[in-house]
């Protein structure tokens, strides 16, 4: 799978508008993780090396549909994402508080080649996440030169992501690039056995893999709220946790007497999800009507590191816990040790779980990192992947 990169471009003077994904675990204001930031700078860099003029366009979270008030709008801005990266970059980030229509072309009109702007939260308008015509018309003609550093939203056939491909010359950036190389030879050549471990949110997208999965993977470790799905779908009590019901029923209609699947054979519980929650471990099936599954327990630990050693590739994507709770990490982190330990080629993806593995310190002993969760996975799964799908139609 080869994509033109934007190395090979000519692009000095040229407005070069880059799709990133600074969608960054933010708490109460703070940017708790600036990963995918980071992994954007090299393209970054090489671009106000050669001259060109950085127009950034990113989405952040998912803001509500209609209109915002203003303490909505200040919740989903990027603002901060443009402080972020100036710091990270050590460069000047200008923030521009809208992506499309007159202030962007002004702010762009007034920029001196080398120089970057970073302009307001795509999903403000609906036609992003519609993949709408006139949405990518507009933010096409703020460019010369499209460049798509967005590997881990490129599962999305959004405006800014697919459309936007065919009004500008379109290009990999260097990330994005490497992402794609790296999980092409995982998913075309896996060294078996292949092991596959996932938690984490965004079930829906997350449940549909699974069974893609079935064929491909050798073993399927499931922990945090898929595992709770599909004990409450097997009919054991989940207790208080937190159900999406149609899931539920979804998942009665899979079959899971696979050996391949693995499910939490001890959960920690708690009756309160908070930071001074105290946590007790019990077997499955012996939940309270009123506790919560907030982490895997240590029997499950052992019983994931036991299979995981037989592995010779392992991905992993989502915590199997509520890992930003300290007293519902300990499960995640015992994974994060088990990959860092393996022989096996290993592929951490999504924010949870790379956070996990930073924590430790054990980044270095990961083959690789993937800015992409739930892209990562839908790649893997050989699912559509709209904007590399994009980008290759052009090559
Ligand atoms: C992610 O965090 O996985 C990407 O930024 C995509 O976000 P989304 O699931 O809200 O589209």
């Amino acid at each position: 799978m080869r994509l033109k990169t934007i190395d090979k471009a000519d692009v000095k003077g040229k407005r070069v508008l880059v799709r990133v994904d600074f969608n960054v675990a933010v708490e109460d204001g703070v940017i708790e993780d600036d990963f995918r930031i980071i992994k954007t700078i090299p393209t970054l860099r090489l671009l106000a090396r050669k001259k060109a003029k950085i127009i950034l366009i990113t989405h952040f979270g998912r803001p509500p549909a209609g209109a915002l008030n203003g303490k909505e709008r200040a919740c989903f801005s990027v603002r901060r994402l443009a402080r972020r990266l100036a710091k990270d970059l050590k460069k000047p980030v200008r923030f521009v508080s809208e992506c499309i229509g007159s202030l962007p072309h002004k702010a762009v009109a007034k920029m001196k080649p080398g120089e970057i702007v970073l302009l307001e939260n795509l999903r403000f308008h609906k036609g992003e996440e519609q993949n709408d015509e006139e949405f990518a018309r507009g933010l096409a003609s703020l460019g010369d030169v499209y460049v798509n550093e967005a590997f881990s939203v490129s599962h999305r056939a959004h405006a800014s992501i697919a459309m936007i491909t065919r009004f500008l010359p379109s290009y990999a950036g260097l990330l994005l690039a490497q992402e794609v190389a790296v999980l092409h030879r995982a998913y075309m050549k896996p060294k078996v056995p292949l092991l596959i471990a996932m938690g984490g949110a965004k079930i829906e997208t997350k449940i549909k893999l699974i069974e893609r999965f079935f064929d491909k993977a050798d073993n399927i470790l499931l922990g945090g709220m898929i595992a709770n799905h599909v004990l409450q779908a097997q009919g054991i009590a989940v207790g208080k946790s937190k159900l999406d019901k149609e899931i539920v029923e979804k998942l009665k209609k899979v079959n899971w007497m696979s050996t391949k699947i693995h499910l939490p054979v001890d959960v920690v519980v708690a009756k309160k999800i908070s930071v001074d929650a105290v946590g007790r471990i019990v077997g499955v099936g012996r939940v309270a009507e009123d506790e919560f599954i907030l982490d895997i327990g240590p029997d499950t630990a052992g019983l994931f590191d036991h299979i995981a050693a037989g592995a010779r590739t392992i991905i992993w994507n989502g915590p199997l816990g509520l890992s930003e709770l300290a007293p519902f990490a300990a499960g995640t982190e015992a994974f994060a040790r088990t990959v860092a330990k393996s022989k096996a080629f290993t592929i951490v993806g999504g924010g949870d779980s790379a956070a996990s593995v930073d924590k430790l310190g054990l980044s270095k002993k990961i083959d690789f990192i993937s800015t992409g969760g739930g892209a990562m996975l839908e790649f893997l799964a050989g699912e559509p992947m709209p904007g590399i799908d994009a980008l290759l139609h052009k090559t």
